[in-house]
């Protein structure tokens, strides 16, 4: 079986364990780590200072149960694609954001259903935490081929020069030392090889941010009082902006 199908299998599973034992809203907050509003206000920001706006073309891939496209949903011309492997989260997710013209899809391969040349942004939050090395890599191949030139994939991940990141390796060792064996596949990436993948698939590296780097600027049209109030923000994962060249 392949690191995607066991993932698959354990994300589904995880998501009808919340559904049968919390109210809806709390299940799909859970579901994808907590704090439904606070992420969504830092993703959105996170976004707009990489330059989103409304007629921006948006690929949610690991979408979840709406986080963004329910910030997303304020812009009337924009065009938004949420894929994710569990329905539960999807169906939430479409009908948290309320817009009639955003599609929401379920993938079951790493590839992307969409037009080549098409997207403004192609974004993985806490997706590349989760999934093998290799699937992140033929995702960011995906994303570079739906991009227009100058497009940009964005992406967080885990890596052990953030300190940020540290206490989810402590609860990986944690776990395995107490069971013998892996849990949740918590997966780290190395910013060198970063650098490396970007190169090998036509990606410039417009910027890398560590967990703790209070880089995300919320203004007064992204912050949510009482939840987020304006100010810098740090996403508590480190962050990748990759630049398709040519634009
Ligand atoms: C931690 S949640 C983050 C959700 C969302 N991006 C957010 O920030 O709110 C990770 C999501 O990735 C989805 N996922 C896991 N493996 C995936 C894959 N191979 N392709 C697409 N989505 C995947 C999970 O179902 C889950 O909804």
């Amino acid at each position: 079986m392949s690191g995607q199908l066991r993932f698959l299998t354990g994300y589904e599973q995880l998501v009808k364990n919340l559904l049968k034992s919390l109210p809806e809203d709390d299940a799909a907050a859970q579901a994808v780590g907590g704090s439904f509003e606070y992420y969504g206000v830092l993703e959105h920001a996170l976004l707009r200072g990489e330059g989103l706006r409304d007629g921006s073309t948006v690929i949610d891939v690991g979408c979840g149960s709406g986080r963004l496209a329910t910030k997303l949903a304020r812009y009337p011309k924009l065009r938004y694609l949420g894929l994710d492997v569990v329905p539960e989260l999807l169906d939430y997710a479409r009908r948290k954001a309320g817009r009639l013209d955003f599609r929401f899809e379920k993938v079951d391969a790493v590839r992307l259903p969409f037009d080549a040349l098409a997207a403004d942004f192609c974004v993985f939050f806490s997706v590349f935490t989760h999934i093998l090395p290799e699937e992140s890599y033929v995702y960011l191949e995906e994303a570079h081929r739906v991009l227009k030139p100058g497009g940009k994939a964005v992406f967080s991940f885990l890596e052990h020069a953030s300190a940020a990141s540290k206490p989810v390796f402590d609860a990986n060792l944690a776990w395995v030392r107490e069971r013998h064996m892996a849990g949740h596949l918590n997966t780290f990436l190395h910013r060198a090889d970063l650098r490396l993948w970007a190169g090998r698939i036509g990606f410039e590296v417009a910027a890398l941010h560590l967990g703790e780097s209070k880089f995300i600027e919320v203004d007064a049209d992204c912050a949510a009082p009482p939840a987020v109030a304006e100010g810098l923000y740090a996403l508590g994962q480190s962050v990748c902006v990759l630049r398709k060249r040519g634009g």
